[in-house]
């Protein structure tokens, strides 16, 4: 029988409170998240003090909640992972000090992860024929990237945004129409009630970087859009903003992270990050990859949005090479993939 690595996995960098149980790296026993969506929505946006003082009080729950759930106990796993960057520095300290005192109690090895590099081997978990070379689009609130993934832990970014992240841009769009925090899912949701090719707002290139990306220009257009009508006293069509909206960024990311693998030479494409369950994008980059032989994969939504499961697919190859980390491990708010 094949010899089982069993993970406790925990991930607190922005407002999920998350464990989870994940067995050599692809198939998980448990993964629990607390969401603190409901107490930031309040304020339009993520509060870092809020969101430490939540992590604090919920952390223990989680994970008590994943170990039941998988039927074991601190003693029974193998080694502990943890998020340590990039993320809020005070929210990543909640889960790297809970990690290393685990780690310390019931001596079992300590493994610190890459958030980005998470949201990556999620696309791991529900695709057993996954693997490593591959060019996954990472399209989050923080980050947009195009990751050029060689082998199991080895990422070479070939694509980055040059201002505003992708999620980033749907959560400040649905704001300025009024539909409130986290923006991308309710952007999702009322596009499908408009009309994508309403109004042509810009897809932006960087001059002499392909791979980049802009959105800042285009959200600009939508707001000047929107105060262009309040001007002339002419009624916007909500669900139509958004469709338009929405098309662009897709438009854009589909076509550069298409590009991107052909250019490689890549031969499977897949995506990642809370605007990976973003259902436009799904269905573009599926007719996109088909069009051009590529395989394309992508997580389920709950994998896509913050959460531990992926947290121990990552940290299980990680710890496979043999990366330990010592009770020094600290939160490294910026920390860059592939970095140590
Ligand atoms: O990966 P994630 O949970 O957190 C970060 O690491 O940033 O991503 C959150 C982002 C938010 O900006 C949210 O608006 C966006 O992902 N998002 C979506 C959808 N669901 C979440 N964007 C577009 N469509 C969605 N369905
Ligand atoms: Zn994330």
């Amino acid at each position: 029988m094949e010899e089982q690595t069993k993970i406790l996995a925990i991930e607190s960098s922005c407002d999920e409170t998350a464990a989870a149980v994940v067995v050599n790296g692809r198939d998980v026993r448990s993964n629990i998240i607390f969401s603190q969506i409901d107490l930031h929505k309040l304020y339009g946006g993520v509060v870092p003090e809020i969101a430490s003082r939540k992590h604090i009080e919920k952390m223990n729950q989680v994970i008590e909640e994943a170990l039941e759930t998988a039927g074991e106990t601190l003693d029974t796993i193998d080694a502990v992972c943890v998020t340590y960057g990039p993320g809020l520095v005070g929210a990543l300290l909640v889960g790297v000090a809970e990690a290393k005192a685990i780690a310390y109690a019931k001596k079992k090895p300590l493994v610190g992860v890459h958030h980005i590099e998470g949201h990556i081997c999620a696309n791991y978990i529900e695709h057993p024929d996954l693997e490593p070379p591959f060019m996954c689009l990472v399209a989050s609130g923080g980050h947009s990237h195009l990751v050029k993934v060689e082998a199991y832990g080895v990422y070479e970014i070939i694509g980055r945004t040059r201002d505003d992240a992708a999620g980033e841009a749907f959560d400040k769009v649905a704001r300025a129409i009024g539909l409130g925090y986290p923006g991308g899912p309710k952007i999702d949701k009322l596009s499908r009630e408009g009309n994508p090719k309403a109004i042509k707002f810009p897809r932006a290139k960087v001059e002499g970087a392909p791979n980049d990306f802009s959105f800042s220009g285009l959200k600009s257009a939508v707001l000047n859009y929107l105060n262009n009508c309040q001007m002339k006293g002419i009624a916007v069509n909500r669900a139509d903003i958004a469709a338009s909206f929405q098309e662009a960024v897709v438009d854009v990311l589909s076509e550069h992270a298409v590009n991107a693998a052909l250019e490689c030479g890549m031969k499977k494409l897949a995506i990642a990050g809370g605007v990976a369950s973003n259902q436009a994008l799904r269905n573009m980059m599926k007719e996109k990859c088909e069009k051009n032989g590529l395989e394309f994969y992508y997580p389920s939504p709950v994998l896509c949005t913050d959460n531990a499961a992926m947290i121990g697919a990552a940290g299980y190859y990680e710890y496979k090479k043999g990366v330990r980390d010592g009770l020094d491990l600290n939160a490294v708010p910026n920390l860059k993939i592939g970095q140590r």
